[in-house]
């Protein structure tokens, strides 16, 4: 019991996660996240029902180094009793805990009834942390779920979920305060994280729209959160849990100048090669590379330039000048 308490404060005491984002948050993204600064980094979402298959690009994604941990890995899937067996073939990869998604919004997971259709299914998703944590017994695992605040704004039922949740045995809720049916659009909205803090025992992990150091305080301070996530905000920016890191020690802000920036995407590229080969990691960094060159002058004629580019030497060539001005 105390070691999971413990284990539960090490990924709660006033800590900055980096959100699980698919097709982003890959091997070398997290590392980079992690040598930012980032204390938390949890797997893009693995499919249970693609574990219980053996599917390889399944296995993959719960894959990670040592300097990740603390290291969740992420599960989606709609029916208690797999979500357990897929539970029991991930203590093979020895992670620090598990996440549930319950607030997945995309069709394809909704219709099988996983992520955020769970919101809709109390029952359901409270069945699924007993029976995971029923395959648990022993291992002294913190299990946690990232929720959103309802279905839609006329159900927005976040208390009611997450006391359910609670009363089923779940460590940790992660809060994304949209509803499924505004996807990535509108607010977060801070207030319902406040509510929700108010209104439930367990550790909250306050996430959505934290893009500067400044909302990072804003968010510990207006909702009372334990600990925060960013997603979105780290595209383009791993620099910033770095930023985050000095403010939250109380230390002066101060920015980080070009050079060090562009070490930084150096680095991710370098991991990125190393992991996938160069082909691979050039197109499957597309995102980052054209989120690294935003916001420079002509930065759109490079960024076409950098779409399509399959040298990553000649792409870093490129991001340096613009990190060198
Ligand atoms: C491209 C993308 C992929 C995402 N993938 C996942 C995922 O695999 N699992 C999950 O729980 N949330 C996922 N999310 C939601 C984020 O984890 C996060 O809750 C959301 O982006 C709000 O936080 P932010 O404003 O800091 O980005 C994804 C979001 C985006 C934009």
């Amino acid at each position: 019991m105390v070691l999971i308490r413990e284990k539960i404060n090490q990924l709660t005491d006033k800590k900055v996660w980096l959100a699980p984002l698919a097709g982003v948050t890959d091997k070398s993204f997290r590392t980079i996240c992690k040598q930012c600064g980032a204390d938390v980094v949890v797997s893009e979402m693995v499919s249970a029902d693609g574990l219980l298959y053996s599917r390889e690009r399944s296995i993959k994604y719960a894959q990670f180094t040592e300097i990740q941990r603390p290291f969740g890995i992420q599960l989606f899937g709609s029916d208690p009793l797999k979500m357990a067996k897929a539970v029991e073939i991930i203590l093979t990869k020895n992670p620090d805990f598990i996440d549930i998604n319950m607030g997945c919004p995309v069709r394809k997971v909704i219709k099988k009834g996983a992520g955020a259709a769970l919101m809709k299914r109390p029952e359901i998703a409270g069945k699924m942390v007993s029976e995971i944590k029923r395959a648990l017994s022993g291992v002294h695992l913190p299990v946690s779920a990232k929720i959103r605040s309802g279905w839609d704004k006329f159900n927005i039922n976040v208390i009611e979920f997450s006391r359910k949740l609670e009363d089923s045995g779940l460590d940790i809720i992660c809060f994304h305060a949209r509803t499924k049916s505004q996807m990535y659009s509108g607010h977060s909205d801070w207030s319902l994280i406040k509510k929700l803090k108010e209104n439930i025992s367990l550790p909250v992990v306050g996430n959505g729209d934290i893009r500067t150091e400044e909302d990072a305080i804003e968010m510990f301070s207006t909702t009372g959160c334990d600990s925060i996530m960013i997603g979105r905000g780290a595209i383009g920016k791993p620099w910033l849990f770095m930023e985050i890191k000095k403010v939250l020690k109380n230390e002066k802000k101060q920015d980080i100048d070009l050079k060090e920036k562009f070490n930084i995407i150096k680095e991710h590229c370098l991991l990125a090669i190393k992991d996938k080969g160069e082909t691979l990691a050039v197109r499957e960094m597309k995102t980052h590379l054209s989120n690294y060159t935003k916001g420079f002058n002509g930065s759109s004629k490079i960024r076409n330039y950098v779409n399509r580019s399959f040298n990553m030497k000649e792409i870093l060539k490129t991001i340096e000048g613009l990190y060198s001005e």
